[in-house]
This record gives structure tokens, C-alpha cells and sequence, in this order.
């Protein structure tokens, strides 16, 4: 089976073409155009704007993970296009302008190809993108989803079938990171950015753990940006700071974020496997990009009896990207009615 993915939920552009042969799934292209750097130098995304690059970005994006998968094989883009099994796509969640332009292109060529067309959720997409490797997890497994707009908590029992047990109360994980980075004058995206920093810095502002100590699954992270903005406000106030000391103190309040935010996460996902008696722990979404969180996590699970594996996706398949989406397709099932297929912003995994 050959598979080409589409990802248009937010500033990325994405597609590509996966193949699934004796069990195992392997990316024969991945072309991601983003539209970052653009919303960068809006502290964050328009989404009016994001909509208006992915219409500029969508058709060669396509044409370019077409012609990279063709090139493998060794055959021409129209063969290639002639192999594909399905298109898939992400359905929701995310920002309606920027769906909207994957969902409608997606559907003009499943007609015009004559293929299936398979709809995906995008987080469970995230969590498929650790199906792209030569060990694959195995289910019972507690799935973290940490990215721009999501921090969940679920109970994987078999493909399609999960439960929900808790996710963010305000702010989601990768939302916290950036908007602490806005604080700092830092960036958009900001959670690279606060962890570049941080590498430089030391956890001394003993910033809160929001809920740290709650035996639930749920999370808040707006308190931590409060406590981060009242550490800014009296750092400028303190007139006295030379320009290194005011270097080092920006250092030292990235890693206090980042320490904080990962004490959270690691806790709570620990603290889920041990209730569920899982011994797979899958992390997904931009935020697991984080080496920090990914290594905090690794020490944890190592530590364990019985011992807890964990995966987590390489770095590049952790932010928004097409080969996670055509990951997941594999397992799920095409929609009867393609051209009816609306894009739903508002797709959650509680129910
Ligand atoms: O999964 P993703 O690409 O998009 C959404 O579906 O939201 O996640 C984007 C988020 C942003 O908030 C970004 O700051 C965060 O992932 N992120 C990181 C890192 N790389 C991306 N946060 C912390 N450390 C990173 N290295
Ligand atoms: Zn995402």
C-alpha cells in the first residue's frame, strides 16, 4: 500500500508519500513548506494569513513529495500518482482557512485520480508518526500529546480505540513555551527557542508545577506564564543589572520554564502508565521535539520495575508534517462520501 498524506491544519504545508510493505512503513518523501518565519514577525500565527501561504504553498508542495517518491521508485510522477493506494488527509482539528485548502485539494484529487480518500485526526496523527520506525509500539500504551495546542493524556488499546484521560485545562504545552518565549522577547515558534536558551541556564526560579501533585491526567499551564510575566517585570525593574548579569538571569528563567513544564509532563505521563499498568509510553506533537523533556523522560521510564518503553518520533516528525498523517492512514478507513467531507476545526480526542 502507497499512501500520500496531506497536513494543512495550521503554518505548515505538508505532503507526503508513505508505503507500508511486509509490516513495516517507510517514507518514501516528506516535504514540509512552513509559514513560521512569516508569523514569526507577528509574535504568532494570523490565521488569515496562514490560509493565504497554504493556497500558495499547497499544489508544489504536493507535486514536490510526488516527484521525490517517484524519483525511489524510479518511475515517472504520473506512474507514481498511478500507485497511490489512498490520499489521506487531515480533517481537524486546527484553523478552519488553513484546513479548508487541504480538505478541498484533497478531495479535487481523489476525484480527479479516482482514489480513496481516508480523513485524519490530526492528533492521532501525531501519535502515528512513531509508527515510522523499525519498532513499532505495541498496545496497551499511554499516548502524550504535547503540541501548539493540545497537551493529552490517552489509553491506547488497539488502533481506533482509546481512552481519553485528561489534557489541558487552559494553555496547551507548546501554547505555554511560546507565549513565555513572547514574554522573554523571544520568537515565534518559541519552545526551540526557550530550550537554546536554556541549555545556558539553570532551574533557579522555582517557577509552579501546576496540579503536579493531583492524582488526575488534567494539566494547567497559564499559571506558569503569569509567574514567568511577574519574574520579567521585576527583573526590568531592577535597574542595577549589567547587561551580562541581564544575559545570564534570561538563560536562567529558560530553563526554569523548560524544568518546569517537563516536571509536569514526566509526572503525570508516569503516573498514568503506573495506573493502567502500561509498559509503553508513546510521546508525539512538537513539544517532544524538546530534548529535555525527552531525555527526562527516557531516565524516568529506564528507572521503572517493570521496566517502561518509550518511544518518541525523531524530531522532524514530531512538528506538523505529512508522513504522519499518511502513517496513520494505514489504519484507518476511507470515507464513504468523499465529496462530502467537511473540515472540522474544532476534532478533539475527548469525548
Ligand atoms: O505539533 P506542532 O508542530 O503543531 C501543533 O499541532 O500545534 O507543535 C508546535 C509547538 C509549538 O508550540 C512549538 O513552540 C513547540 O511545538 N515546539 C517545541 C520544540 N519544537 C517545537 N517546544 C519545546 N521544545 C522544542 N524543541
Ligand atoms: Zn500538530
Amino acid at each position: 500500500m502507497t499512501i500520500l498524506g496531506i497536513e494543512t491544519s495550521c503554518d505548515e504545508t505538508a505532503a507526503a508519500v508513505l508505503e507500508q510493505k511486509q509490516g513495516r512503513i517507510q517514507i518514501l518523501s516528506n516535504v514540509v513548506a512552513s509559514s513560521a518565519s512569516l508569523q514569526s514577525k507577528y509574535g504568532g500565527i494570523i490565521p488569515e494569513q496562514a490560509a493565504r501561504e497554504q493556497i500558495k504553498s499547497i499544489i508544489p508542495v504536493i507535486e514536490e513529495a510526488i516527484s521525490q517518491a517517484a524519483k525511489t521508485y524510479e518511475v515517472k510522477s504520473e506512474d507514481l500518482v498511478g500507485q497511490l493506494s489512498a490520499i489521506a488527509i487531515t480533517q481537524g482539528p486546527g484553523l478552519i482557512g488553513s484546513l479548508l485548502v487541504g480538505v478541498e485539494t484533497a478531495k479535487v484529487l481523489a476525484k480527479v485520480w479516482n482514489k480513496p480518500l481516508i480523513p485524519v485526526n490530526h492528533l492521532i496523527g501525531h501519535f502515528y508518526a512513531n509508527w515510522v520506525q523499525e519498532e513499532r509500539p505495541q498496545f496497551p500504551c499511554i499516548g502524550l500529546l504535547v503540541s501548539g495546542g493540545h497537551t493529552d493524556l490517552v489509553l491506547f488499546t488497539d488502533h481506533g480505540k482509546y481512552k481519553y484521560l485528561g489534557g489541558t485545562r487552559d494553555d496547551a504545552s507548546g501554547e505555554c513555551f511560546d507565549k513565555c518565549a513572547r514574554l522573554l522577547g523571544l520568537p515565534y515558534p518559541g519552545g526551540p527557542e526557550i530550550s537554546k536558551l536554556a541549555s545556558k541556564g539553570k532551574d533557579i526560579f522555582k517557577l509552579p508545577r501546576p496540579m503536579i501533585n493531583e492524582k488526575n491526567f488534567d494539566f494547567s499551564f497559564s499559571g506558569l506564564k503569569t509567574a514567568v510575566s511577574r519574574a520579567v517585570a521585576s527583573a526590568d525593574r531592577d535597574s542595577t543589572v549589567s547587561q551580562s548579569k541581564a544575559k545570564q538571569l534570561l538563560a536562567n528563567l529558560a530553563a526554569s520554564i523548560e524544568a518546569a513544564i517537563v516536571d509536569v509532563l514526566v509526572e503525570k505521563t508516569i503516573l498514568a502508565a503506573k495506573k493502567y499498568h502500561v509498559e509503553q509510553i508513546i510521546a508525539a506533537g512538537g513539544v517532544a521535539a524538546n530534548q529535555a523533556l525527552v531525555n527526562r523522560l527516557q531516565v524516568t521510564v529506564n528507572s521503572q520495575k517493570p521496566k517502561i518503553k518509550l518511544f518518541v518520533p525523531p524530531s522532524n516528525l514530531c512538528t506538523d508534517n505529512g508522513a504522519m498523517i499518511a502513517a496513520a492512514a494505514f489504519f484507518c478507513k476511507p470515507t464513504k462520501n468523499p465529496n462530502q467531507l467537511q473540515a472540522n476545526p474544532s476534532l478533539s480526542l475527548a469525548y
